[in-house]
């Protein structure tokens, strides 16, 4: 008896600090970035379970063409070198008609800056981008309206990162927070380097816009 529960005590003590030491691990870590932590930045973050990923498996510049992943997310990868890529696959029901449900893809890449200040600006690379709408319902306007182009900039005030348990295992995990303090989901790192396509620009050289 009294050995048990001095077993007991020590796996306690043990999970004790287990956890205390990973909550200060975390503290230590936790970072507000700004301009000389690109290397900090370098990855490919995604949200939840982490399916949505950039680079050639989401998108097909080539053909314009996405492969929509299992489940809804986000993902960011940054170089080092200040390149960006982004990949977003949301799905929307109709509150007025359930049975409808709205997709939408979102890719785009470009150059990235992040000042002193800790601002992040996010240029796109012009016409690179696309986006594709698509609908489950005749209805709200057929199944899918063509691909369009997409680049839109983007800007966050505040890039913070921090370590913290993503399925059981300590990951870095970082957060956008724009000017009026809306917050991206939590993006955990799953990929560094990160997976990305090419960099430059790409599409217009294959379709030979000048
Ligand atoms: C931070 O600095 C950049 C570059 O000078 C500027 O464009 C941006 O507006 C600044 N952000 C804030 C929140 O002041």
């Amino acid at each position: 008896m009294a050995r048990s529960t001095q077993l007991l005590l020590a796996c306690l003590v043990y999970v004790c600090f287990q956890t205390l030491s990973l909550v200060s691990a975390g503290r230590q870590r936790y970072q507000i970035l700004s301009a000389g932590d690109e290397a900090m930045l370098q990855g490919t973050w995604s949200s939840g379970s982490g399916r949505v990923v950039t680079g050639a498996g989401f998108f097909d510049p080539r053909t314009r063409s996405f492969t929509p992943p299992n489940v809804p997310g986000t993902a960011y990868s940054f170089t080092r070198d200040g390149f960006w890529e982004f990949a977003k696959y949301r799905v929307t029901p109709n509150p007025r008609k359930p049975q409808c449900i709205t997709s939408q893809l979102i890719w785009q890449h470009g150059s990235y800056l992040l000042h002193s200040n800790g601002t992040i600006q996010l240029y796109p690379i012009a016409r690179e981008g696309a986006q594709l709408l698509t609908s489950s319902c005749e209805e709200d306007g057929g199944n899918t309206r063509p691909e369009e182009m997409y680049d839109v900039s983007e800007e966050y005030t505040k890039v913070d990162t921090w370590i913290d348990l993503h399925h059981g295992v300590p990951s870095a995990a970082i957060r956008l927070t724009d000017a009026w303090g809306n917050r991206s989901p939590m993006l955990w790192k799953i990929y560094d380097p990160p997976m990305m396509l090419p960099t430059d620009a790409m599409y217009l050289e294959y379709i030979g816009i000048p």
